[in-house]
């Protein structure tokens, strides 16, 4: 992704080619850090004050000083208007120093490329965060295992992988949620397993309500989702995402991702009106 701008706290907005942290910054020494990627929709950040929220509880957890909401938003204010490009991908790093960035960065049409031919996805052995130490729900810098994850995937073909843990539950993607479909039932991973709250996953609950579907959140082993009428993949990036092959066998392609996405569409543009 093409970095458009950047804005960093006492300085607003930088060139992208400045140094913006201290060498010392455990951000850069241990992956200590809490960040979030949000879509923006026509210059509007979508569900800002919920990612806000989560950077706040990740960086408690992971004992980082207070995040400063206000101070963020005016970064993120700064920097969209420096880059100047209405669909495009924000991210908001804090740090312990604290440094306080927001980049913007461009969105390109892969994802649009992907969600008309579906994705392939691989199940990788994952790691579940079952104690608090292990900090689940946590979104930290600390993302290299996921991008080892990612082109773990791309190595064998696939497009993404999906975490199962040592019993075989499904657990989530290495930047996303997991969901399947059975008749007018939707399933996904419970936040009880230690994945990630994801902005967009709460959102698709909301949606798949008002579009008549029931929201089942469990425990489930792989095969209950290598044996689905239709699954998807959601995230603020990639959003609602088709699934379309698992490991070696297809995955039918149903209705519902499409549905969601346009009703994700909708109310993206319900938030730009309001
Ligand atoms: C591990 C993980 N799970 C799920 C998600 C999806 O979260 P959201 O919908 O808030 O983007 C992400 C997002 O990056 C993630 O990193």
């Amino acid at each position: 992704m093409t970095l458009l701008a950047v804005a960093v706290n006492g300085r607003g907005v930088v060139d992208p080619e400045e140094p913006v942290l201290r060498a010392d910054d455990e951000a850069l020494l241990r992956g200590r850090a809490a960040f979030e990627t949000i879509r923006v929709y026509g210059g509007t950040p979508f569900k800002l004050a919920e990612h806000l929220d989560r950077l706040a509880a990740s960086a408690e957890r992971i004992g980082l000083p207070a995040v400063n909401r206000l101070e963020l938003d005016e970064l993120a204010r700064q920097a969209l208007d420096a880059a100047g490009a209405p669909d495009s991908v924000l991210r908001l790093i804090w740090t312990p120093t604290p440094a306080a960035l927001a980049l913007v960065s461009e969105l390109g049409d892969h994802y649009d490329d992907l969600r008309a031919r579906g994705q392939a996805l691989i199940s990788l052995r994952g790691i579940r965060a079952e104690e608090p130490w292990m900090l689940p729900g946590v979104k930290s810098t600390s993302y290299a295992v996921n991008m080892a994850a990612e082109a773990e995937a791309r190595r064998r073909g696939a497009d993404d992988a999906v975490f199962v843990d040592a019993a075989g539950i499904v657990l989530e993607g290495p930047t996303t949620n997991i969901w399947w479909r059975r008749e007018r039932t939707l399933f996904t991973p419970s936040l009880d397993l230690g994945i990630l709250a994801g902005v967009t996953r709460a959102t698709v609950i909301e949606l798949a309500g008002e579009a008549g579907y029931d929201v089942e959140e469990g425990t489930y082993v792989l095969s209950e989702l290598q044996t689905a009428e239709e699954a998807f993949t959601s995230s603020s990036v990639r959003e609602v995402m088709p699934v379309t092959a698992l490991d070696d066998g297809p995955i039918a392609r149903g209705t519902a991702a499409d549905e969601l996405q346009a009703a994700l569409r909708r109310a993206a543009g319900a938030t730009l009106a309001a």
